[in-house]
């Protein structure tokens, strides 16, 4: 199983460390089975199973549960948790309680945070305690109603200098990874040079030292898919052929046989 340390140490030459969202725990099973180096318990949740229109309304009794079921379905791979919106920086004493919540009751190994420079002293305070903690910068999603849609951030000198500073204030916090999202490519690319923690993009092109995707857009269970995500498979097409086989063979009296034992 890789650990938080094991993760660290990877060697930048070697393969990319691939991270990729869980939810449950039949897919968690899945993606462990697969030899996922990190399970992501994203808060895309909200998007993904719960039908939320943005990830703002998950909250922290949800992201236990999920936690839970997705434990229960791992055997080797990293379970990294989301702290949602508001659970984390406003009050310390409230964020170290949330994020110890998701150790003790979730299971997870580590949490996630949407980075600003208000999380620098929650993070360090949180891995002070033995909370280990990812780090998240580019385009935040807990923050859409300030940038008003899912754009790519870094796009000018400024804002690029700034996710730099805001990614080097996190590793200085003690951050054990970050996650890069949605910037160009050779920004993303700077970071990964200047770090010596793990960078692992979504939408931040081939140089950072992972990748992450949300398993839905990778299995093709999603209606839509973001403008860097790929899919690679149909399961949409799969599920929907099972259940309407099923449907027929009820109403035409196939299913079930006389006799099962
Ligand atoms: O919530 C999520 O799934 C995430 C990934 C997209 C990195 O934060």
């Amino acid at each position: 199983m890789p650990t938080v340390p094991e993760i660290m140490a990877r060697e930048r030459s070697g393969p990319p460390i691939t991270m990729l969202t869980a939810y449950d725990k039949s897919i968690a099973e899945i993606a462990d089975l697969a030899g996922i180096d990190i399970v992501l318990v994203g808060d895309s949740v909200g998007n993904t199973v719960l039908g939320y229109e943005t990830t703002l309304p998950v909250t922290i009794e949800e992201m236990i549960s999920h936690t839970a079921a997705v434990v229960r379905g791992v055997k080797e791979s990293l379970v990294v948790t989301d702290l949602p919106f508001l659970s984390v920086g406003v009050d310390e004493s409230v964020s170290i309680m949330n994020a110890g919540k998701m150790l003790k009751m979730g299971g997870a190994d580590a949490v996630k945070i949407e980075s600003g420079p208000h999380t620098i002293p929650i993070t360090k305070r949180l891995v002070d305690l033995g909370i280990p903690v990812m780090a998240h910068v580019g385009l935040l999603p807990q923050r859409i109603r300030q940038i008003g849609g899912y754009y790519q951030q870094g796009t000018d000198e400024s804002s690029a200098l700034e996710i730099m500073e805001l990614a080097k204030g996190h590793e200085n916090a003690g951050a054990f990874a970050i996650v890069l999202e949605h910037m160009p490519s050779d920004i993303a690319k700077n970071i990964t040079d200047g770090l010596e923690i793990p960078t692992i993009g979504i939408g931040a092109g081939p140089h950072t030292r992972g990748q992450v995707l949300v398993v839905d857009d990778v299995i093709g269970l999603s209606n839509s898919l973001p403008p860097f995500a790929r899919k690679f498979g149909d399961v949409r097409t799969e599920m929907s052929n099972a259940i309407k086989k099923y449907r027929e063979e009820v109403i035409s009296r196939k299913f079930p046989p006389e006799d099962t034992d």
